[in-house]
């Protein structure tokens, strides 16, 4: 049966294989009408002005144009050679492709993206990147086909307001971690004083606004899943009271994870 979750979980995928065709097709990432994560924020909140000129000098121009993300989350995971690192929702490929650089041919860099015209446009820009430690896999960030402590580092940017069910995915991310492993993220978060329903005033699902968590919901879902050491910090505010932020954690070294209580509905879910 056919339920909301799976309705939003489509009508994400349409928009986002959309904008990868634009982008294989030479224009910026766009998703046509209505709108991805860059919306009609201006160009300076989203996408590949928040990288340095540095590295958008190491990608292939599609990957720089696909570039949707909300912030830079290889500038915060602290990479090193030879760690496997894991992108979840790797759209054009642009992190992972910074992150293979960075954890060298022995590390590997996972991407792990549920809309095949991303995971093709991603695997030509690897190859035009000429990184050969790079694997993308088809799959949802709420059930990682990837076994049990097999990562050392998940970086995300600007899909995890995009899932229909948070819990899950901050449940894989405690079970893929090894132990001591971290997550260092980019998303979109809103401060504590909205309601979901003023969330969803201030922009669509779809373009990462509406299904944003709050400062407070994030911190407590990843304590709730196990994680130590967690901050969410605020870098750059893209609608009133909804900012570009940057979330960090990590795994326990020894002490087992806890399976996540439920969040409320509103911050768990999208609908
Ligand atoms: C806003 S784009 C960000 C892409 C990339 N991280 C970047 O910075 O350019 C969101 C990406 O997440 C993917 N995505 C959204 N929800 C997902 C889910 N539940 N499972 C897997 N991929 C998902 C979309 O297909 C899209 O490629």
């Amino acid at each position: 049966m056919q339920t909301s979750a799976d309705t939003v979980r489509e009508e994400v995928r349409e928009k986002y294989a959309e904008a990868a065709l634009a982008v294989s097709e030479g224009s910026k990432g766009s998703c046509g009408s209505g709108s991805c994560c860059s919306g009609e924020a201006p160009d300076a909140d989203f996408g590949s002005a928040l990288y340095e000129a540095e590295q958008r000098g190491e990608l292939p121009e599609t990957a720089t144009l696909a570039s949707l993300g909300c912030g830079n989350p290889t500038a915060v995971a602290d990479l090193r050679e030879g760690e496997v690192v894991l992108d979840l929702g790797s759209g054009g490929g642009i992190d992972v492709i910074l992150s293979a650089k960075r954890v060298g041919p022995t590390g590997i860099a996972y991407g792990l993206d549920m809309t095949e015209e991303m995971l093709s446009l991603a695997q030509r820009n690897a190859q035009e990147a000429g990184v050969r430690n790079t694997v993308f896999l088809r799959g949802v960030i709420e059930d990682v086909p990837l076994p049990a402590d097999s990562v050392d580092v998940v970086i995300s940017n600007c899909v995890i307001n995009l899932s229909t069910d948070k819990p899950a995915v901050f449940a894989e991310l405690a079970r893929v971690l090894r132990p001591g492993g971290r997550i260092g993220i980019s998303d979109v978060v809103a401060e504590d004083r909205l309601t979901p329903e003023e969330r969803a005033e201030r922009g669509s699902y779809v373009g990462c606004i509406a299904g944003a968590l709050s400062k407070g919901e994030y911190e407590a879902a990843l304590e709730a899943a196990g994680f130590e050491n967690v901050s969410v910090e605020f870098t750059h505010e893209v609608a009133d009271g909804i900012h570009g932020a940057i979330v960090k954690a990590q795994r326990p070294t020894a002490a087992p994870i806890q399976r996540p209580a439920a969040l409320t509905a509103s911050a768990a879910g999208c609908c």
